[in-house]
């Protein structure tokens, strides 16, 4: 295990990446900016632009807690779907979901969420509103994973992954309760 983790790191470092990383995946022809917001101490996250059916790969920081929105071109900047986060937690876990608690009208940004390499939990879906994305503060559909490198798609409906989400049971794991309210959570509008 402690090898594999040596491997990773330096397979890693070789690709310029760091520990943590969340690729996002344009699924259609719309430029998008990607707005971050961290939890209060966290470092800030540059926002980004992907560019129609082109990805961004952005490194995270150690621990970082916050979530994400993407702004189409044109449109007011102003928070959407969310893609949330808290890498390096709890026994190294990470925590993930996609979350319509503050915009449940975006359809057109953030969809969805998983690990790159098991492709499984899954949060959010394709078309929205859907039953696997984050609500309500008592919905808890926070996933969890061991992985570092997350993927997060923008846009589009194309996705190959239509199919529901697969809830492995054995990373279920319990979220802090502030996380799960969202009030570890803040948006800055
Ligand atoms: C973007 O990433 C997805 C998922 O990893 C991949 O299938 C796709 O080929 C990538 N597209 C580009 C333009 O690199």
């Amino acid at each position: 295990m402690k090898f594999i983790s040596i491997a990773l790191a330096l397979a890693a470092a070789a690709l310029g990446r760091g520990e943590n990383t969340v690729k996002l995946v344009s699924q259609d022809s719309v430029d998008r900016t990607v707005h971050f917001t961290g939890n209060p101490g966290m470092p800030a996250i540059e926002t980004v632009t992907v560019r129609g059916h082109q990805n961004v790969t952005v490194d995270m920081p150690h621990g970082w807690i916050g979530n994400w929105f993407a702004v189409s071109r044109g449109a007011a900047v102003a928070p959407g779907m969310l893609g949330e986060v808290a890498f390096n937690s709890w026994g190294g876990v990470t925590f993930f979901d996609v979350s319509a608690i503050v915009n449940a009208h975006d359809h057109v940004g953030v969809k969805k969420m998983w690990p790159a390499a098991s492709r499984k939990p899954s949060s959010g879906c394709d078309a929205f509103p859907c039953a696997f994305a984050y609500y309500l503060p008592d919905d808890v559909q926070t996933q969890a994973t061991r992985e570092t490198d997350l993927i997060c798609t923008l846009g589009g409906g194309g996705d190959a992954r239509n199919a529901a989400p697969v809830v492995d049971a054995a990373t279920a794991l319990v979220f802090p309760r502030e996380f799960v309210t969202g009030r570890g959570l803040p948006v800055q509008i």
